[in-house]
């Protein structure tokens, strides 16, 4: 089974507004709920093309029961551990007159030493878990450290991890050789401390990442496509020109791509292939919507999959 967990998830409140005045009162005409974050990102994009994952994180309150609602009413399995703060809500809102767009991010609830013992003790005892996807930022009271004792922990029960953060939080996660890890190029040069800008250099900065037991490296560089980085070769993936509507949620679209290709058996060519098409097909919906499986399928075959020779 492949696990995904989202220790910050969030309920995003899209809301639709004809015009903002200030001082006046905005009515709203269109309100439509979503379950957020990066990990539940990755599993509603494995659930559209056709693969099942279970949802892991911490929810807390009416929010929290919202987003679990949400995600049983979309057929994402999941199984959240509770906590006594608020899940929190993000705002997103579209201005019709202007077609401007704002997004009102919140920082979310702070966890307990207990709450975070209780997922951990979940994590422990999860049931054939041959995948676990790591995905976003921690919630206050969560220690940097964290996504290392979890690499640790599913290490410890054979499972395949995958790393998607920033920071420091990537950082710690890193000196515990996940099995692979999909920074974007902006995440990469903070992990690399350097700039990157040919691709022989992201190529090295990715290849130190290796030598410290990182099994790939999966680096996603926008409308340039994927680098795949692992001791044996390095594959590069190019998509089609698309008209990109707007990327939010396509790196948590390629992790899922990527990892289901991989749980199907498939090559690491396809799985790339896979990753970039998915990423691509969330490109091509507009604000936080993810990608729609029969454009993944017609992207698929336009995908360029070459190797680099060193
Ligand atoms: N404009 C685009 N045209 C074609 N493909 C795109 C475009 N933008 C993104 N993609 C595809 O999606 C992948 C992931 O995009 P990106 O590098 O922006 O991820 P990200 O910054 O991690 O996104 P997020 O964290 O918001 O999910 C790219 O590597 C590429 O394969
Ligand atoms: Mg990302």
């Amino acid at each position: 089974m492949i696990y995904t967990l989202t220790m910050n998830p969030a309920l995003d409140r899209a809301l639709t507004v004809a015009e903002l005045t200030p001082d006046d009162t905005a009515r709203v005409t269109e309100e439509t709920f979503y379950a957020a974050g990066k990990g539940i990102d990755v599993s509603r994009v494995i659930k559209e093309l056709g693969g099942s994952s279970v949802a892991l994180g911490l929810v807390g309150g009416y929010d929290g029961l919202h987003l679990e609602g949400l995600l049983l009413n979309a057929g994402v399995l999941s199984d959240f551990t509770p906590i006594g703060g608020e899940t929190r809500t993000n705002i997103l809102l579209r201005e019709a007159s202007s077609g401007r767009h704002f997004a009102i991010s919140a920082s979310g609830p702070q966890v307990t030493a207990a709450e975070i013992g209780a997922l951990y003790e979940k994590l422990r005892g999860l049931r054939e878990p041959e995948y676990l996807v790591m995905s976003g930022s921690l919630p206050r009271g969560v220690n940097v450290e964290f996504y290392g004792q979890v690499i640790l922990a599913a290490r410890a029960r054979g499972a395949v991890t995958v790393v998607d953060a920033d920071g420091d939080a990537l950082r710690a996660a890193v000196t515990h050789a996940p099995c692979c890890i999909k920074p974007n190029i902006h995440e990469l040069v903070r992990l690399a401390g350097r700039p990157l800008e040919s691709e022989a250099e992201i190529v090295a900065a990715a290849r130190e990442l290796l030598a410290q037991g990182i099994g790939e490296v999966l680096v996603s560089r926008g409308r340039q496509g994927l680098l795949l980085c692992s001791p044996a070769r390095v594959l590069k993936a190019v998509g089609p020109q698309i008209e990109a509507q707007s990327t939010v949620g396509a790196g948590d679209s390629v992790v899922a791509g990527f990892i289901l290709a991989r749980s199907r058996g498939l090559e690491p060519g396809e799985c790339l292939r896979w990753a970039a098409a998915a990423g691509a097909g969330t490109a091509m919906t507009p604000g936080t919507e993810l990608c729609h499986r029969q454009d993944v399928e017609k992207l698929l075959p336009q995908i360029v999959v070459s190797e680099l020779t060193a």
